[in-house]
């Protein structure tokens, strides 16, 4: 069994990055993008960077790549509200251009903060800016997707952006395959962990929704 960390504590990172100014992309945002999805997920994404929508609306994955995403989600029973979506920068680079290193750099502590806090079992690992990121020692993409890295007591799974599977039918149907690998991962992580339960001083469940799901 483990003790889930307290939504506080999330949105006190969230906060954080709503402030930062650390790199030039503050300068061009609407809005950071911190991140969205309950404490307790223990499956997380991380993406590229915020788009366009996900600018003008704080949330990450809103556009049609994120409609993907949700189906994929939906492919293994789960639904979005059981998983921590955020991106490898936080803030949307002007024109949607890549981030560029220093940039990544800049918004690196972020993300491991994030995955310290929530411990989830399983990081999908979605495009190649977030694998250069998390595990920039490995292969591509095209070579690793779907397939099991384990780091830290955490497996990460490369797969293809959504963004990329958009227009692209056999991409897509391979996303789909590698999620069905995804769900074998996150049943055999639950299986050594036991369930995951809310710290008892934690907020309700009502209260919980509302701060970390709806009130960004
Ligand atoms: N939306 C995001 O938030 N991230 C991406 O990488 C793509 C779309």
């Amino acid at each position: 069994m483990q003790v889930a960390p307290t939504t506080e504590e999330l949105l006190e990172i969230h906060g954080r990055i709503r402030a930062c100014v650390a790199c030039r992309l503050h300068v061009t945002r609407t809005q950071a993008v911190p991140g969205y999805g309950p404490v307790e997920a223990r499956i997380m994404a991380v993406g590229e960077a915020p788009g366009e929508k996900e600018d003008r609306q704080g949330r990450p994955f809103v556009g049609a790549a994120g409609t993907l995403l949700t189906e994929l989600v939906e492919s293994i029973g789960l639904t979005r509200r059981d998983i921590y979506i955020t991106n490898t920068v936080r803030c949307r680079p002007p024109g949607n251009r890549d981030p560029q290193p220093d940039e990544v750099e800049a918004c690196s502590h972020f993300l491991d903060e994030t995955i310290a806090l929530l411990r989830p079992d399983v990081i999908l690992i979605l495009g190649r800016h977030a694998l250069q990121r998390l595990l920039p020692e490995s292969a591509g993409i095209t070579r690793f997707h779907g397939q099991r890295v384990v780091r830290d007591d955490r497996v990460y799974v490369p797969l293809y952006h959504p963004a990329a599977a958009l227009y692209n039918g056999s991409l897509r149907e391979t996303l789909f395959a590698d999620m069905q690998r995804v769900r074998g991962y996150l049943d055999e992580a639950e299986a050594v962990r036991g369930p995951r339960v809310r710290p008892e001083h934690a907020v309700s469940q009502r209260e919980h929704d509302q701060l970390s799901l709806f009130a960004l």
